[in-house]
């Protein structure tokens, strides 16, 4: 398996190029199942999920073809997909393909709006928490559809089609808005969703989905109303910014110091995010190429955070805030409210030398000036990330085992992080 080596003590300065969101990116390649025509994808990531996931649409059916880098194109630009779902030749999602990329689960919405039925592996728990999807299926089921879960598959149908109705959830979710999006925009009649999720995936979905015909009001708000179509159709869509992607970079510049650029970055999808780094000391400023980061001299500044759904402090950059935090001035305190096990990132970053301790779903990190290198493991996406962060500030040498965790949220980045300046590099395992 692939490692990754960090030496630290360098500073980062330059630009940085920010890829198309994951978080964006998958539920937009879900979206071509609602249409027979194509859909064509701008700045798709290379991630690892999004290939998996190409995998899963093949498996329905679906015709994706990726177009390479036009002549002059940034070199970061992400990939082109065409992805054409003329016919569905398959509605189910097997358990060996979904158990792999959990938000291919997200294929049911859209297979039981278009064919009226969908047979889709549960996607089980991972290290951070059970993700459960009860909220996904109560969606559906006010649409009108039948839901039994049996031996570990959830089967829906839908015969004469959704219709539309009033859902109403009790926690916000990411995943079970998509759902309920992805289901109403063709069901017949007036759809509702209240509580929604208001993450900037959720907005850049919900906007391709009206250039396809869709009708949705409230976009970005916490009130979705839907008026169902009988059919969508193609269309072109650029993959927002990566925000993770951004504050996961601008974190490490305010680790390591320097003055880095980030190209692309949306500001506007990090306001609580830039806040928090503001007071955490770092010089973070909105300009017309994205977001410029400086740690100039002084030290990082202690700053508690309780992470929450957008547009609050974002539990994806819950790992990465710690990971600085390890050597502010002083004592901080993180709480993780929507994951129940998502600390896993502690007992490694202390490996580093780093004082935290952790009471229930409160982490309290007591700053140390110095931090040294050491072999690390990497347990789930952005914990692995976390390591990074504190690896670039820490004396000596630091190996990160099991990377292709970080591989499928982080586009090349030991190439991103090298090219601003940082000792780091990919050493390929057996
Ligand atoms: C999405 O996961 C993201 N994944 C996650 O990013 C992100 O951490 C999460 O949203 C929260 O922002 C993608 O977009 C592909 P949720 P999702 O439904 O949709 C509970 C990453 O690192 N819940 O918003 O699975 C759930 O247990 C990943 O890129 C139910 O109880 O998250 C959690 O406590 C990690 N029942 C809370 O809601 C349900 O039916 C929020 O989860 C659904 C969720």
């Amino acid at each position: 398996m692939d490692r990754i080596r960090i030496r630290g003590g360098n500073k980062l300065s330059g630009v940085i190029d920010i890829s198309g969101a994951k978080n964006a990116a998958l539920p937009l390649m879900i979206v071509p199942l609602l249409t027979p025509e194509t859909v064509t994808l701008h700045n798709v990531p290379r991630l690892v999920d999004a290939q998996r996931l190409q995998r899963i649409l093949q498996n329905h059916g679906v015709d994706i073809t990726t177009a390479g880098k036009r002549v002059g194109q940034l070199s970061a630009a992400g990939e082109t997909l065409k992805i054409s779902a003329k016919t569905i030749t398959d509605t189910t999602a097997p358990y060996e393909l979904v158990s792999k990329m959990r938000a291919s689960f997200w294929v049911l919405g859209p297979l039981i709006a278009r064919m009226g039925e969908a047979k889709v592996s549960l996607p089980g728990g991972c290290a951070i928490g059970t993700r459960p999807v009860d909220m996904h299926i109560q969606a559906f089921e006010k649409l009108g559809a039948e839901c039994v879960i049996e031996q570990g598959y959830v089967l829906a149908k839908a015969k004469g089609g959704l219709k539309g109705g009033h859902i109403s959830f009790a926690k916000v979710s990411v995943g079970a808005t998509h759902a309920a999006v992805m289901a109403a925009v063709l069901a017949k009649g007036d759809t509702t969703i209240e509580n929604a999720a208001m993450e900037p995936e959720i907005t850049d979905v919900a906007e391709c989905l009206v250039k396809m015909g869709a009708k949705i009001e409230g976009i970005g708000t916490r009130t979705l109303n839907i008026t169902g179509v009988t059919s969508l159709h193609g269309t072109e869509h650029t993959v927002v910014a990566d925000r993770i992607e951004a504050g996961t970079y601008a974190m490490a510049v305010g680790m390591a110091g320097g003055d880095v650029t980030l190209r692309g970055a949306r500001a506007d999808t990090l306001d609580d995010v830039i806040l928090t780094m503001r007071r955490a000391g770092l010089d973070v400023t909105s300009t017309n190429e994205g977001m410029r980061i400086k740690r100039n001299g002084t030290g990082i500044l202690p700053v508690d955070v309780t992470t929450d759904p957008y547009p609050g402090f974002p539990t994806d950059l819950q790992a990465q805030f710690m990971g600085l935090m390890t050597m502010a001035k002083g004592k901080s305190h993180i709480r993780e409210t929507i994951f129940e096990n998502r600390f896993m990132h502690v007992q490694e970053l202390v490996r580093l030398g780093a004082d935290i301790h952790l009471h229930g779903d409160m982490a309290e990190v007591r700053g140390v000036a110095k931090l040294t290198g050491a072999d690390v493991m990497a347990t789930d996406l952005r914990a692995s990330v976390s390591l990074v962060i504190a690896a670039l500030a820490a004396e000596g040498e630091t190996m990160l085992h099991r990377v292709y965790h970080l591989d499928r949220g982080f586009e090349d980045l030991e190439g991103k992080l090298s090219a601003v300046g940082a000792d780091v590099s990919r050493i390929a395992g057996a």
